[in-house]
């Protein structure tokens, strides 16, 4: 037997998995750590100083955002909970589901009062969800919400 088959030397089948699902793991948290939206989607600075990641609020729904952190005749895609909140004008606020209704990819961007869908195109109105540019053509449904002492949060 030579010293490269000897099972001291040689890592077992166990430890060459578990250092590939490491590296599986290391890559999709670099992958996801890049992304300042994606860190901003699920943590929201309190007005006390702490955060909350994705927490309920006292009697509500998961806290997406202070409302501050909306813009005015904009908006704020929150990756993880596939919502994106606009202010279509001052201090009224909208949710949708930000999957495309066209073939599901997930839209990027809300500007000149659209939200964006990245892959074909398909442009949704801010304040109604209603398309306005396809392939698209129906509307981004509805996400139930509450707005309350400054904070958005998921109706529950
Ligand atoms: S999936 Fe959005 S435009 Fe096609």
């Amino acid at each position: 037997m030579s010293t490269s088959q000897d099972p001291e030397v040689r890592p077992g089948r166990r430890t060459v998995v578990t250092a590939a699902g490491a590296a599986s793991v290391a890559a999709v948290l670099t992958a996801c750590g890049g992304s300042k939206e994606a860190a901003d989607s699920g943590r929201v600075k309190q007005t006390d100083g702490s955060e909350a990641d994705g927490s309920r609020a006292d009697g509500g729904g998961t806290v997406l955002a202070k409302t501050t952190d909306i813009p005015e005749g904009g908006g704020k895609i929150f990756t993880r909970q596939k919502v994106v909140v606009t202010q279509p004008t001052a201090g009224e606020f909208k949710a949708f589901s930000s999957k495309c209704t066209h073939m599901g990819c997930a839209v990027s961007s809300v500007t000149d009062g659209t939200i964006n869908c990245p892959c074909h195109g398909s442009k949704f109105d801010m304040a109604t969800g209603s398309v306005k540019v396809g392939p698209a053509t129906e509307p981004l449904p509805a996400t139930p919400i509450t707005v309350q002492d400054g904070s958005i949060s998921l109706a529950s």
